[in-house]
């Protein structure tokens, strides 16, 4: 089968692989499509995602498919079944597994980051990670999937109410996702901030959203959300996000920083605003929950998916060739 393989640092090769051997316990998927995204990234860079990748490997942990073949023990998907895979696996024996906190696990395994992913004809994965998709989500959508469901994830670390008024603080591919999501669960305003006019705009037009910020040229309301959702990860908008909370307000840090990255915060304020301040770790047993937003017509994010690329482009799209992207997804095997 046709993969493109992580052979070092910044250094990919399309090979001619076996197809994988599948356990008792496994489905061997024939890709759809895989979603390629921040931690791609990082993972090419040399630097850890949820966890380190090792070359030589397969990337791709957003994927959809369809069921090629499964183990003696699978029973919850058959061959020619559209699935999509939740790529974190955890090993059920740990403190944190044991204690119904299985993202913290401490032997995380995943698809497309410690064993090979989506961006190869075909990947194997537990049938525990494998989720059957309804009939009126595509394959596409579906690699959307997994990053909804870290998303839903921060939104389960938060205690959300319609009587709240929230900003999502980023007008990235996730900062977009939790504009509808957080609308979803019945806040009754959400608010976006962030740097490209189009993007914004489009989240007032399609998505519901209200008030719209370019912190280009405009700053965001101080002391004024209940509910603040942090989704770009640089130290200026934590401080921005920590700034935009009322009292009794709830700020979710969702957006990955730099490992050395530091920002300031009045100390005071946490104790005076009563103020919670939550970081979010992927996605725990929450692909359920983002397959049914979908299912339900309460997300879309056809809009939001702007490039299908081939295998052969992921390297150009990697080191930032192509232009204008705003979610990109490879598309392995059409349906
Ligand atoms: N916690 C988790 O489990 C988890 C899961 C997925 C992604 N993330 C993180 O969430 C963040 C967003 O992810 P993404 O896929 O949208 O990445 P992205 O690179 O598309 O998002 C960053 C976006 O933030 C916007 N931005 C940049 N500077 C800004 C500023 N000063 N003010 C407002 N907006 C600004 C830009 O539109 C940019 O595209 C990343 O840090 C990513 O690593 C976390
Ligand atoms: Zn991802
Ligand atoms: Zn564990």
């Amino acid at each position: 089968m046709k993969a493109l393989v992580l052979t070092g640092i910044k250094e990919f090769a399309i090979q001619d692989l076996s197809s994988p051997q599948i356990a008792p316990n496994e489905v061997l998927v024939n890709t759809a499509y895989a979603g390629v995204c921040g931690t791609d990234h990082d993972l090419y860079a040399g630097r850890p995602g949820s966890a380190p990748a090792v070359p030589p490997i397969v990337l791709g942990h957003e994927n959809s498919g369809v069921v090629a073949a499964v183990g003696s023990e699978v029973a919850n998907v058959k061959p020619g079944d559209r699935v999509a895979v939740d790529p974190n696996i955890y090993c059920g024996q740990c403190e944190f597994c044991l204690t119904q906190r299985p993202e913290l696990c401490d032997h995380l395994s995943a698809v497309g980051v410690t064993r090979n992913g989506g961006l190869a004809e075909q990947f194997a994965a537990p049938a525990t990670v494998v989720y059957k998709l309804p009939d009126n989500v595509s394959l596409k959508d579906a690699a959307a999937i997994e990053p909804i469901s870290c998303a839903v994830h921060g939104v389960d670390l938060l205690k959300l109410r319609p009587y709240q008024k929230a900003l999502v603080i980023g007008d990235g591919f996730m900062g977009q996702l939790f504009a509808q999501i957080v609308q979803a669960y019945g806040v009754h305003q959400v608010d976006l901030a962030g740097i490209f006019d189009e993007k914004l705009e489009r989240n007032q037009k399609l998505f519901g959203v209200k008030e719209i910020y370019n912190t280009t040229r405009e700053d965001i309301p101080e002391d004024s959300y209940d509910v603040i959702i942090e989704a770009v990860g640089l130290p200026q908008t934590q401080a921005q996000a920590v700034k935009a909370a009322k009292k009794g307000a709830q700020v979710l840090m969702f957006g990955v920083g730099s490992q050395e990255a530091h920002f300031e915060m009045n100390t005071y304020d946490i104790y005076k605003k009563q103020m919670a301040i939550q970081g979010s770790f992927i996605n725990p047993l929450t692909f359920k929950d983002a397959i049914s937003l979908l299912e339900s017509g309460k997300m879309n994010v056809d809009p939001l998916i702007s490039h299908e690329l081939e295998l052969e482009e992921v390297q150009d799209f990697l080191d930032g060739k192509i232009k204008g992207v705003s979610k990109a997804v490879v598309r392995v095997h059409t349906e």
